[in-house]
């Protein structure tokens, strides 16, 4: 019955956890998937988040279904973390899911979009994370790509970017990274947000802003800018966001999807059609993790150490960048590796070729993906100058 079915090539990115788990190297580096990594290579665990997990553990809560749209105080607690507390639209704007992670956000815009723009394009900038044209291809879309990293100076094309969304049809669907660019780490600035959102605007554009490292770029405050920005323009769009990295729960899958609406009509049948979509997914979600950050978001102390904690993080990544910087330039002078200080957030673009990084992979136990993308927050004081001795050796 099965002898049709086809092996799975498997995912460019999660495919290489698996082969980096095999391999018994002891000198082995994972830079391939966005993981955050402590200075001695360890997944952290936060303060913040340990001592909320002893206060759920404490009060013994019993462990009902959710509601299908996920939990009340938990969506108020992201609602003001994604639009500020002060400007943030009125919750009779925000038709919002609690989610599976940042990909099942993804996953239910794209069912709850394919539903009611059966006939849009999905446009996604080139490169993009990979699951972002899985997720919108299994949601029966066409995706297209828009013009967005000059590969030669190694920043971003923005007239090519302008250019290819003007020239898309009205009410396509336009899939914006807000910061932290996966996989290439170039964001465009504010000033050259605004010219993206206008042109969204003109072109009538729908836009969905995948926001995964809110706090990795710059602040909780400026890496939300165009989220906050579309809201202010009271444009309707969707937002999906993750805390797996900025909480370091990769595994707990907690996330949420918003749509910003015109009025509170609108709202609750948004709402109500994204109650649809989940309960024929998986029902309802998952209540640990989402208590875990629900005690962190609504903890005036808390709050503040995870914050500390998150600058922490994204300290050590811009440190990181420095360190195989200076380490670069001296292995190989007369090539300039500025572009992995001037990217931001976990990744880093390289410039490496497939051929490259499957060296670096076979010779010295270096992972990164093939697109020539690292994750800069795999790197330590221990092994910054193995991984940029590595590099130099195969780009020789
Ligand atoms: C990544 O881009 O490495 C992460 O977002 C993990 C994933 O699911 O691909």
């Amino acid at each position: 019955m099965f002898s049709h079915v086809e092996p799975y090539a498997g995912d460019p990115i999660l495919g290489l956890m698996e082969k980096f788990a095999q391999d018994d190297r002891p000198n082995k580096v994972n830079l391939g998937v966005g993981i955050y990594y402590d200075d001695s290579g360890k997944i952290p665990v936060l303060n913040a988040v340990r001592k909320s997990e002893e206060r759920v553990f404490a009060a013994h809560a019993p462990v009902s279904y959710l509601p299908m749209e996920g939990d009340r105080t938990y969506r108020n607690l992201v609602a003001r973390l994604l639009f500020g507390s002060e400007a943030a639209p009125s919750s009779e704007s925000l038709a919002m899911v609690q989610s599976l992670g940042g990909s099942g956000a993804l996953k239910v815009g794209a069912d709850f979009l394919k539903h009611y723009y059966a006939d849009s394009t999905v446009h996604v900038s080139d490169p993009t994370w990979d699951n972002h044209i899985g997720i919108f291809e299994g949601a029966g879309f066409t995706v297209g790509r828009y013009r967005y990293y000059n590969s030669t100076t190694k920043g971003l094309d923005f007239n090519g970017m302008l250019e290819d969304l003007r020239g898309l049809k009205q009410r396509d669907i336009v899939l914006l990274h807000p910061c932290c660019h996966n996989p290439t780490g170039v964001d465009p600035d504010q000033e050259q947000w605004q010219k993206i959102l206008d042109v969204v605007e003109e072109r009538n554009l729908i836009p969905f802003v995948d926001i995964a490292y809110q706090g990795f770029a710059e602040s909780l405050t400026l890496d939300a800018f165009v989220v906050r920005e579309l809201a202010r323009r009271q444009r309707n769009f969707l937002v999906s966001n993750s805390f797996s990295k900025i909480f370091s729960l990769y595994g707990e899958r907690v996330g949420a999807l918003t749509v910003h609406c015109a009025d509170s009509t609108q709202t609750a049948n948004v709402l109500g059609q994204l109650k649809f979509n989940v309960r024929r997914n998986y029902s309802n979600p998952p209540t640990h993790g989402m208590r875990l950050i629900s005690g962190v978001l609504s903890d005036e102390a808390l709050y503040k150490q995870w914050v500390g904690e998150l600058d922490a993080m994204r300290l050590r990544i811009a440190e990181m960048r420095q360190r195989l910087h200076a380490s670069l330039s001296a292995a190989v002078p007369g090539r300039s590796f500025e572009h992995i200080v001037k990217q931001r957030g976990m990744f880093a673009y390289t410039g490496l070729s497939a051929t490259e990084v499957a060296m670096l992979q076979s010779d010295f136990g270096v992972y990164a993906v093939a697109s020539g993308r690292i994750s800069v927050a795999g790197l330590n004081s221990n092994n910054v100058d193995y991984v940029a001795e590595a590099f130099a050796r195969v780009i020789k």
